[in-house]
């Protein structure tokens, strides 16, 4: 199964290999493969404790795989020193699940923290409250800047949490469940949020979900993780008419 053909003629800008992770004799990954195109909206579908997270978790460097290889931009990151590996980094953002905002810092101070870690980025005389203003008006909190996470609903914690994930003008984000734990409608936004921010500023997006409907609305193609493996790959179209009983149980709602 091919996905869409124009998409699968772009560069790779993001590529796992063979990828093996195990906590003791929990073979969670075992030959995971995946390869994300410029541009490209990529969902990666699996069980809850199938290895989602940690594979996104190896991705960035937060964990470490048994083996495999992982190329980001052309290069092995399992071969490159720390300062390579931070320039890289800055390049990639990463919208955890939950969404990790720094409970003790308004939504001012998260915002510049990544600013403050990246400054080679951007250079030492960057304009922080402009960029601060601009991320958080993709995502139409302007008026939050001054509030603390606690004074913030789900949602908008979510969309400060992608704000911040933006501030960086990342070339590929990692959304890891982006949509769980809000309502249907919340969710819905969410969803139209990183279309907007994939048209805008033309980043590759990693998706993960088990949310059926943001799988349908934002994938251009699709991976289900099943046994550690990338078991089917292709498009939501394709996949979600697949007669195998392990596909099928994804798109029964
Ligand atoms: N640091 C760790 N130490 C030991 N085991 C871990 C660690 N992190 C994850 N695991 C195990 O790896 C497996 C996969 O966990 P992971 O968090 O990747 O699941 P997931 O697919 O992201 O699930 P969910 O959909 O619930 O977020 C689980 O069995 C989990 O217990
Ligand atoms: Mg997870």
């Amino acid at each position: 199964m091919m996905p869409n053909a124009n998409i699968s003629n772009r560069e790779i800008v993001l590529e796992i290999k063979n990828l093996y992770k195990s906590f003791g004799d929990n073979n969670v990954l075992n030959g995971f493969n995946m390869k994300l195109h410029q541009g490209e909206n990529l969902v990666i579908m699996g069980k809850s404790g199938s290895g989602k997270s940690v594979m996104i978790k190896c991705l960035v460097g937060l964990m470490e795989a048994d083996s495999g290889s992982i190329s980001v931009m052309h290069q092995d990151i399992t071969k490159l020193d720390q300062k390579a590996l931070d320039i890289l980094r800055a390049d990639i953002g990463f919208l955890f699940q939950g969404s990790a905002l720094y409970d003790s810092m308004t939504v001012r101070e998260n915002l510049e923290f990544p600013l403050r870690r990246h400054t080679k980025k951007f250079g030492e005389h960057i304009d922080t409250e402009k960029m601060v203003i601009e991320a958080l008006s993709s995502v139409g909190l302007v008026s939050a800047i001054d509030l603390m996470p606690s004074e913030l609903s789900g949602g908008m914690k979510r969309r400060v949490a992608l704000s911040r994930t933006l501030i960086l003008q990342p070339k590929i984000i990692l959304y890891d469940e982006p949509t769980s734990g809000l309502d249907p409608i919340t969710a819905k936004e969410i969803i139209i949020l990183m279309q907007d921010i994939q048209k805008k500023y033309g980043t590759s997006s990693l998706i993960i979900t088990h949310d059926v409907d943001c799988a349908r609305v934002i994938s251009d193609s699709m991976i289900l993780l099943i046994d550690g493996t990338d078991y089917a790959v292709g498009t939501f179209k394709e996949l979600s008419a697949s007669e195998d009983p392990k596909i099928k149980a994804f798109f029964k709602q």
